[in-house]
């Protein structure tokens, strides 16, 4: 049984990448490390010579559009889905928004400093949700799926049962690329009003530095946060990267990369689960999978003492000191990886 909390939380605005840096072996970023295809570096190029007009974003919210078989009016383009959690923080008017936790910290953030104050929904391990947990009077609900930190996927009818009148519900959908076929995502759900759905491009397509999202939702709920956005708030090489990530191509290579992870994904898993002492929380389903150890914290810093950067899960609501997330990586590095895990568990550093 999960229960709504509100404690203030120090440290929201840390992120994976303060955790990595030159040196070390980068298993605490999201973010799919992989040379970019032809089709996408082509165009992003391209694009630079059109830099001395101001981005037209037409194109592109037509390319989305379609991607999803979705009206032009129904997507607004955001510098990274990050910026849209802004924007719903003060375009929206909300006053009893809820987090469902452990998540993305950033909403969470983003709210807080719009003055809101936030009710959180903690779900303990396995991190299932039970609609029935979400109290009736939030009239913002914001949740992921599959979810960072914890990789759980939750059924799209478990999210369709959180839409009310009156509220808004955003399905934080940044890694939803990562399962194949996207069975739970409600990315082209037209019927669910107060609906909006939040889209990446920079964790499958490694354009963490490009800075390109999405919002899917009804034109008027748009309009609302169109209106508090910034002027010309996406670049035109981030315009560029939005209509090639957008293609069939895009979209077949995407359903590839994903179907390859689910067999890198099994292989972390089993590794881990020989490790004695180590539990992979829930049913892992997206590019990370979270881990509780006790201890996790000295282990965390033992392992960056070998090159091996893991993202501490202490910063995320409902976990603690012995938790940690680590990354997807191929066959090869997960061993090596595991390998070092083994070694610094015994105790002893190689
Ligand atoms: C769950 C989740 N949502 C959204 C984002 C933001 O992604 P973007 O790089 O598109 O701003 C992140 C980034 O880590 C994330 O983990």
């Amino acid at each position: 049984m999960a229960h709504p909390e509100i404690t203030p939380e120090p440290d929201l605005r840390h992120h994976g990448d303060a955790e990595v840096g030159a040196g070390y072996v980068d298993l605490a970023v999201n973010v799919r490390l992989a040379p970019m295809p032809g089709w996408l570096a082509t165009p992003l190029a391209e694009s630079l010579a059109q830099l001395s007009a101001y981005p037209d974003d037409r194109a592109a919210r037509a390319a989305v559009a379609a991607r999803h078989e979705r009206a032009s009016s129904e997507v607004l383009l955001t510098a990274g889905a990050a910026q849209a959690f802004t924007l719903v923080a003060q375009g929206l008017g909300v006053r009893t928004p809820l987090v469902v936790h452990p998540q993305f910290t950033e909403p969470e953030a983003a709210l807080r400093a719009a003055g809101h104050e936030v009710r959180r929904l903690v779900l303990p391990p396995p991190f299932v949700l039970d609609p029935a947990d979400v109290p009736d009077d939030a009239d913002l609900v914001v949740v992921g799926n599959p979810t960072n930190p914890t990789s759980v996927l939750h059924s799209a009818r478990t999210l369709e049962r959180l839409v009310r009148p009156g509220r808004v519900l955003l399905v934080d959908e940044a890694f939803a690329d990562t399962v194949p076929g996207e069975p739970e995502s409600l990315a082209h759900r037209r019927d669910l009003p107060g609906l909006l759905v939040l889209r990446s491009l920079t964790k499958t397509w490694g354009l963490a530095g490009l800075r390109i999202g999405y919002l899917l939702g009804r034109p008027d709920l748009l309009a609302r946060l169109r209106a508090v956005a910034p002027l010309w708030p996406v670049s035109t090489p981030a315009l560029a990267a939005a209509i090639a990530c957008s293609s069939d191509q895009a979209r077949r290579a995407a359903d590839e990369i994903a179907v390859h992870l689910v067999e890198e994904r099994a292989h972390l898993v089993s590794s881990l689960r020989t490790l004695p002492g180590v539990q992979v929380a829930g049913e892992p389903s997206s590019s990370f999978v979270l881990v509780r150890l006790t201890g996790a914290a000295r282990v965390r810093e033992q392992l960056r003492l070998l090159g091996w950067a893991v993202r501490r899960g202490d910063t995320f609501p409902g976990l603690g000191p012995d938790w940690v997330r680590v990354a997807v990586r191929d066959k090869a590095t997960t061993d090596a990886f595991v390998d070092q895990l083994r070694a610094v568990l015994r105790g002893v550093l190689t």
